[in-house]
């Protein structure tokens, strides 16, 4: 036996204005997105906004239902507009915010895992890392260059083969 170990790096940043300006604006657009977040039940806003290779940007924001799990997270929102509005222009980053005003959030809030995988799916239909910049507005800003930060054991297609 032989345990193994995987180290996931990422760059933690004290605050957004220690970041280069487009993803200094990728987070402020990310902080627009959070203003259409439908979250009556959670109370919980999360924004989320991408970069494309052309500059074009996306919105996404929670879209909360009565019936709970109809509801889709902001960044799936973003994701899933992307697919089916702008495939072929690639996503280069993607900025997550949140805000509540039930508490004071002193962490990023990180994707759920469904989000995780979507964004897995997304990086290998372009065939390119998408940089995720996760901040909130009291606490640190964490930067990762792509899905396999955030999920090492990923399933690859080439298992099937
Ligand atoms: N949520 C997101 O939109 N993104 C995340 O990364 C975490 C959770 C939403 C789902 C739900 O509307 C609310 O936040 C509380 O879980």
């Amino acid at each position: 036996m032989t345990n193994r170990e995987i180290k996931i790096s990422f760059q933690e940043y004290t605050s957004v204005k220690e970041l280069d300006t487009d993803d200094q604006s990728l987070c402020n657009e990310a902080v627009k997105a959070m203003v259409n977040s439908h979250s009556p039940y959670s109370k919980f806003r999360v924004g989320a906004a991408l970069r494309l290779q052309s500059g074009k940007i996306i919105h996404g924001s929670n879209q909360e239902n009565v019936a709970y799990p109809s509801g889709l997270c902001a960044e799936r929102v973003a994701l899933f507009y992307w697919g089916a509005n702008h495939p072929d222009d690639p996503i280069e980053s993607m900025a997550v915010t949140a805000h509540t005003d039930e508490f004071i959030l002193n962490k990023p809030v990180t994707s759920c895992g469904s989000c995780l995988q979507v964004i897995a799916e997304y990086e290998k239909k372009q065939n390119k890392p998408i940089k995720t910049i996760l901040f909130c507005k009291d606490g640190p800003v964490w930067v990762t260059r792509g899905i396999e930060s955030f999920l090492p054991f990923l399933f690859f297609e080439d298992r099937l083969s």
